[in-house]
């Protein structure tokens, strides 16, 4: 195929090297917003008497035809062409004439592929956050739909404290509340237009950059022509944002195979979102969850790509660059992925309360409570730690537990100890009585609601 740069080769581009050396695979789901960026361009150019009124008009008309023509699929995007902006030029050549010739003044391919993925993912952080909210959303409501459920809490994945079930999965809901704000960030540092910063150095027309700015929907112009066309720290932040979200999503998969086993169960999969065996009869595997989990490999892989990438590139613009497109929509593609199907997996699952509070009332979890029972009643923390280490012990001699061991036993070990201990240790009062901000008692789990209300409310 004849290249629009095609003036000073002698020879036409070898095949294997034109092939390797095209975008379009990658590009072409920019269309939109390539398109849009050339509007927003020839209407500046008419503006600023750089074009006639009435080439831009062309111009724009012929764009738009493009536009619905992709739209409604009339119009099929090359593959053999070189990229997306080649190829949306040359169509609009192909339809207006000479006229589509002149809507390259005054601008670079350079300064046009960063102005149109920074679109793209503006588009895309606006549908992440969508998702991410929706996620946020489905993982309150399963929590509130057990709001009194205890289950122990961990550390080291040894039963620790009871907790509420509701707490635990607010936890979930402040991690993708971080997601959000990171990508908002993102999007503010994203939002400034490269276009007009051409080739490296800027041009020698008067083009008016802040009228495409504002069209275009930005807060501004980027400062400095190479930067404008050589920065892609805007890619490399959605794919930070992306990684994080990735190893939250990561995390709360990890927790919901092992709730799924055998030996938690404190949840069931909805049929819908598990998968049996090729061999085994009774196998219902949570692989959603799975793949979620392994997924966040393949997004930490994307951005460890592009810094790699990056790492050594000198100004302004180099070809590396045009590999970013394949790490970052790679990125986003997967993240929407595991979105869209964690939050009804999530929305779908049976909580059973039944095995979390059985699982509560082993392992000693109200231990602290204990202590703190004996140091309201003057005994310094450290010193009340220790009697119930040896209560603890004692229990476990005798297979029992803390709220079953006789009061003459408790006596025993210190006089201070009376009947109302068990009401002290009793789960729900453990629950109940973590009044600490931000902890599992009811106060801090509706304060953490409303948070959560107001961020989805943005
Ligand atoms: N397809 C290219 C990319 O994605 C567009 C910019 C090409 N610029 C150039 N000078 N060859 O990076």
């Amino acid at each position: 195929m004849n290249k629009m740069w095609a003036g000073r080769f002698k020879k036409q581009l070898n095949p294997i090297a034109d092939d390797f050396n095209s975008s379009i695979r990658v590009d072409c789901r920019m269309y939109a917003q390539d398109i849009k960026g050339s509007m927003a361009h020839a209407a500046m150019l008419a503006a600023t008497g750089i074009l006639k009124p009435e080439e831009s008009e062309k111009i724009i008309d012929g764009l738009d035809g493009i536009l619905k023509d992709i739209q409604s699929g009339k119009l099929e995007i090359d593959p053999s062409a070189e990229d997306i902006h080649m190829f949306v030029e040359g169509e609009l050549t192909k339809r207006i004439g000479d006229c589509g010739k002149r809507l390259h003044t005054a601008r670079s391919r350079n300064d046009q592929v960063a102005l149109d993925v920074r679109l793209y993912l503006k588009d895309e952080a606006a549908e992440l956050s969508v998702l991410i909210k929706d996620l946020i959303a489905a993982i309150r409501d399963k929590g509130l739909e057990h709001k009194t459920a205890i289950m122990p809490g961990y550390t080291h994945l040894q039963r620790a404290q009871p907790i509420t079930f509701v707490h635990h999965l607010l936890c979930w809901c402040m991690m993708l509340c971080r997601d959000l704000g990171r990508l908002q960030d993102t999007v503010k540092r994203m939002n400034f237009s490269p276009l007009g910063s051409c080739a490296l150095a800027g041009t020698t027309f008067a083009t008016d950059r802040e009228m495409v700015a504002e069209e275009l929907g930005f807060d501004g112009i980027t400062l400095n022509s190479m930067d404008g066309v050589s920065d892609r720290d805007f890619c490399l932040e959605m794919l930070s944002c992306l990684s994080v979200l990735m190893m939250h999503l990561s995390r709360m998969s990890e927790e919901l195979i092992l709730w799924s086993s055998w030996e938690f169960k404190f949840i069931e999969m909805d049929d819908s979102y598990t998968t049996g065996s090729s061999i085994m009869p009774q196998k219902k595997n949570p692989d959603m969850a799975e793949l979620i989990r392994g997924k966040t490999g393949r997004v930490y892989g994307d951005l460890m790509a592009l810094l790699t990438t990056l790492k050594g590139l000198p100004l302004a613009y180099n070809k590396d660059m045009q590999e970013d497109k394949e790490s970052v929509f790679d990125a986003v593609d997967t993240a929407k992925m595991c979105l869209k199907v964690m939050a009804p997996m999530i929305a779908t699952m049976t909580v059973r309360e039944d095995k979390m509070s059985a699982a509560a009332k082993e392992g000693f979890i109200n231990a602290t409570d204990l202590a703190d029972y004996l140091t309201k009643k003057g005994v310094p923390f450290r010193t009340a730690y220790k009697t119930v280490g040896e209560t603890v012990a004692l229990c476990i001699e005798k297979g029992t537990v803390l709220d079953e061991l006789p009061i003459t036993e408790y006596k025993k070990l210190n006089p201070l100890f009376e009947d109302d201990l068990y009401r002290e240790i009793s789960l729900e009062t453990c629950v109940k009585k973590r009044i600490s901000a931000g902890g599992t008692g009811p106060q801090s789990v509706a304060a953490q609601v409303d948070y959560i209300q107001s961020i989805l409310a943005q």
